[in-house]
């Protein structure tokens, strides 16, 4: 079994705390995103559990072992880095082999190791190859076959794409959703890229300055985000975030910025006080033609991107909000917008950010 627990782990650069006390379950052969703004704390985390760096407070088990003072090659571990250095003077398959020829494996036994990584990877008429013969996703898959070989109960991997194009990037995302499948092993990725997160994650950790913002399936992030914080990272475009102030005992919200209109809300549990300040969130989706709310907009830019028509519309002196328009091909700049929706799917946050159910 190869499932993680962390444990209140902390890690600290001198003065200086980063890693601010993370729980986190990972069970067996789950495929787990990191993902973050810049400076989270993601390759540190990351970094911890691969044994790189040392934990100052905390505990980390793998596979129900606790692991804090364990060497890094005996965690049963491999992790494949953003910038992965192949050894320019050797083939491929001498590259992935290398590892295994270095614990002293015999050779028949590397060919037969290495050879079903390159099937795996679809590396076959490739090996004998120098990197510099290869393009930048055969290089990053060359680095995957070189972890594939040691056959880790865990896959650690530190934004592994971030140097391809968007093309490749695409591609490669694919093929490690296939890898995962095909290893059934457990994946730990990091990236700052919410859509790398959202297509490959079985499970997100949303990390935000060291602590965890929130931990959930892609879609319970999306759906039903705790904070406003995961809120505006998860989904692209952006959720659109309009501040009112709760009015009529709980069932509208007013909205002073754009021209004092007022929405209906659901009902919520916790039943906000009349004037409590909430700050109102609806992704650019969640408008609809024949949703029982709108709001009235002046639409300032139409971008047409083929399957999709986004208005960016304002009213009064409220943000740019983007509504994603189903393919409304006609609707032009300067045009009025009713822009419908249903209730139901406003979402609402407190004054600190965190979400009011
Ligand atoms: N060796 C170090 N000494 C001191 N501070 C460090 C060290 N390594 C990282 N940090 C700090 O720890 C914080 C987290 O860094 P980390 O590299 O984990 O971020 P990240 O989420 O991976 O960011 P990015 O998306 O930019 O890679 C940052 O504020 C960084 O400056
Ligand atoms: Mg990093």
């Amino acid at each position: 079994m190869s499932g993680l627990k962390l444990r209140g782990v902390r890690k600290s650069f001198g003065a200086i705390e980063v890693i601010k006390g993370v729980d986190l379950d990972i069970e067996s052969k789950e495929f787990v995103v990191f993902v973050g703004p810049s400076g989270c704390g993601k390759s540190t985390l990351l970094r911890m559990i691969a044994g790189l760096e040392p934990i100052t407070a905390g505990d980390l088990e793998i596979g129900g072992a606790r692991m804090n003072d364990v060497d890094p090659s005996k965690r049963g571990i491999a992790m494949v880095f953003q910038t992965y250095a192949l050894y320019p003077h050797m083939t491929v398959r001498e590259n992935m082999g290398f590892a295994l020829r270095f614990a002293g494996v015999a050779k028949p036994e590397i060919a037969r190791q290495v050879d079903e990584a390159a099937r795996i990877l679809e590396l076959g008429p490739l090996m004998n190859r120098r990197p510099k013969e290869l393009s930048g996703g055969q290089r990053q898959r060359v680095a995957i076959g070189r972890a594939i070989v040691r056959h880790p109960q865990v896959f650690l991997f530190d934004e592994p794409l971030s140097n391809l194009d968007a093309e490749l990037r695409v591609h490669m995302r694919i093929e490690l959703a296939r890898l995962h499948k095909e290893l059934a092993t457990t994946i730990i990725y990091v990236t700052h890229d919410q859509v790398e997160a959202m297509t490959l994650a079985d499970k997100i950790v949303v990390l935000r300055d060291g602590s965890v913002a929130q931990v959930g399936t892609p879609l319970q992030l999306y759906d039903d985000p705790d904070n406003l914080f995961v809120a505006g990272f998860i989904g692209s475009p952006k959720m659109n975030f309009l501040s009112g102030v709760v009015a009529a005992g709980g069932s509208t919200v007013r909205l002073p910025d754009y021209g004092d209109q007022s929405i209906p809300v659901a009902a919520l549990r916790s039943r906000p006080a009349d004037g409590t300040p909430v700050t109102v969130g609806l992704r650019p989706d969640h408008f609809k033609r024949g949703g029982a709310a709108h709001l009235d907009l002046n639409v300032e830019l139409i971008e047409h991107l083929g399957s999709e028509t986004y208005a960016y519309a304002r009213f009064g002196k409220g943000e740019v909000l983007t509504i994603a328009t189903q393919n409304d091909r006609d609707l032009k700049a300067g045009a009025r917008l009713a822009a419908h929706f249903d209730p139901a799917s406003a979402l609402l946050f407190d004054a600190a950010g965190q979400r009011i159910r």
